[in-house]
């Protein structure tokens, strides 16, 4: 696969693979063939564990909308942040993990270097324009050793993607519909988030943008 390194921030050509930092890399439209498959399979997991918008355990509600799919469910609410078996909003399990998300996430992990990458969970968020998500890292998984696969689809949107410390200045990443950002290694902890995603309008997502992100939790 080519290896591009752009001068500047502009959105390169699908199918490139492009370095981000040491074990991150951003695979542009490494899922745009999936696509329209993933967004159907996010409306059936919606329907048996719904969108819901997740209070912090600081008491304040996330302007992100999420599930999940997989053998556990990432949850917040007063008590903290954790992941869970059952859905604490439906009291069942959380809808299985689909063979599409998997081999999808295999396969993207592949692609950056990471070889049989198996997740054992798939957290899905909700953008709607203006809702963003502030900058974190990914916590709240037993296994580190293992990337985080995140998959774009629907409206555009800004990625922050930091530094190891909070401090660190975060490097602005465009990502469109199709797009596919891998960390791990010496990223997996990196802070990153996603700034406020402006109003429009999606041929296969409306007005919304939706992301997976594939991990192994336990
Ligand atoms: C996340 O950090 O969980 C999601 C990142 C994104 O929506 O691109
Ligand atoms: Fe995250």
């Amino acid at each position: 696969m080519a290896v591009s390194l752009p001068l500047f921030e502009s959105i390169a050509p699908t199918g490139t693979r492009e370095p981000l930092a040491p074990g991150a890399w951003l695979l542009r439209g490494f899922a745009l063939d999936a696509a329209a498959g993933l967004l159907a399979e996010i409306e059936r997991i919606a329907s048996s564990s719904p969108f819901r918008n997740l209070v912090t355990p600081g008491g304040k509600t996330m302007s992100v909308a999420m599930t999940n799919c997989g053998a556990v469910g990432w949850f917040s609410d007063r008590r903290g942040y954790r992941y869970t078996e059952i859905d604490p909003e439906t009291g069942r399990p959380w809808p299985a993990m689909p063979g599409s998300f998997m081999k999808h996430a295999h396969d993207a992990a592949s692609a950056a270097g990471f070889e049989n990458y198996a997740p054992d969970v798939c957290l899905i968020n909700r953008y709607e324009p203006g809702t963003r998500l502030t900058l974190h890292r990914d916590h709240d998984e037993r296994d580190r050793r293992a990337p985080i696969v995140s998959v774009s689809l629907g409206l555009p949107a800004t990625f922050l993607f930091g530094g190891l410390a909070r401090k660190d200045a975060p490097r602005r990443v465009p990502l469109v519909h199709g797009d596919v950002v891998v960390w791990g290694g010496p990223s997996r902890m990196r802070y990153h988030g996603v700034l406020p995603v402006k109003a429009g309008e999606h041929p296969l997502a409306g007005a919304r943008r939706y992301n997976l992100t594939f991990r192994v939790a336990r």
